[in-house]
């Protein structure tokens, strides 16, 4: 099972955006897949469509990750009724917000892992949607993961906010989990005739190398449409959308081929 974090320091960048779209290439591919929603504002929820009725979420899950309320906090996305296929959310929560403190416990922090712990033969994939910060909930994310996408747009401060994130994910490494590593920087609301784009991209390639990932994604509003819709991106008709549906594809083909590295102290 690969963990990844979607993550960045700053807001509205296209976390949610992301996860989304590698939502909907890992479910075209038929890969089992969970969708974590960490973020407050549970967009990714929302964009998935899922119906919350009688569930539990992902506070209850920070408060007590025994399985049964893990399994209770899942549910199956709408767009399984687009095809068949695992794709399952575990539900966000505003409450979640009450676990977002700047310093949490160590016990705190590895609640999800522990929680994804009992998931581990269900799915290939777990994607988390986390909130624009470093406090707590990133940290339990990230403690809960192998790799972290940091999504970043090419604009004046992208250069700054990639590093920044880069260091926190070092330090957290070094500090708590040795098995966490960077998947990259993904570059997102590209316009590739704007001159300033193109000058962005290169000042994070020149600081960053191959840490920039490729491709970059491209602004478009089929993505908006599809999120408005609350439907995977891959089904989304018109070409603007199968080009970017083919883009999410080599992003996630990046993901999968970032194996698990060992982690000796992984005894849990
Ligand atoms: N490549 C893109 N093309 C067009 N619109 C985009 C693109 N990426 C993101 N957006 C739009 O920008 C807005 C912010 O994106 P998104 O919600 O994914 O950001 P976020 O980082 O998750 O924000 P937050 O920090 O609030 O969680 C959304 O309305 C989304 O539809
Ligand atoms: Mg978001």
């Amino acid at each position: 099972m690969h963990v990844l974090s979607v993550s960045s320091l700053k807001g509205g960048v296209g976390k949610t955006t992301v996860t989304l779209g590698l939502a909907s290439a890992a479910f075209s591919r038929g890969l089992r897949t969970l969708v974590c929603d960490l973020d407050p504002q549970s967009d990714v929820s929302t964009g998935m469509d899922v119906n919350t009725a009688g569930k539990l979420n992902i506070a209850d899950v920070l408060t007590s990750p025994k399985e049964k309320t893990v399994r209770q906090a899942i549910a199956p996305s709408g767009w399984s009724k687009v095809h068949p296929g695992t794709i399952d959310v575990l539900l966000g929560s505003p409450s979640a917000i009450n676990f977002d403190g700047p310093h949490p416990s160590v016990r705190d922090v590895w609640k999800l892992e522990e929680a994804l712990a009992m998931l581990e033969s269900e799915y290939d994939l777990v994607l988390i949607d986390c909130a624009p910060s470093l406090n707590a909930l990133t940290r339990t994310s990230w403690a809960a993961s192998d790799r972290v996408a940091v999504v970043t747009e090419p604009g004046l401060f992208s250069v700054a906010a990639a590093d920044r994130a880069l260091r926190a994910i070092e330090e957290i490494r070094r500090g708590l989990s040795p098995r966490l590593q960077p998947l990259g920087i993904v570059v997102n609301r590209v316009r590739p005739q704007s001159i300033e784009h193109q000058f962005r991209i290169k000042e994070l390639r020149d600081m960053f190398g191959p840490l920039v990932l490729e491709p970059q994604l491209p602004e478009r509003t089929s993505l908006q449409q599809a999120q408005g819709a609350a439907k995977p991106l891959h089904v989304w008709p018109g070409e603007s959308a199968q080009e970017l549906a083919g883009e999410f594809d080599m992003l996630l083909d990046r993901v999968m081929r970032s194996g698990r590295i060992p982690d000796p102290s992984d005894t849990k």
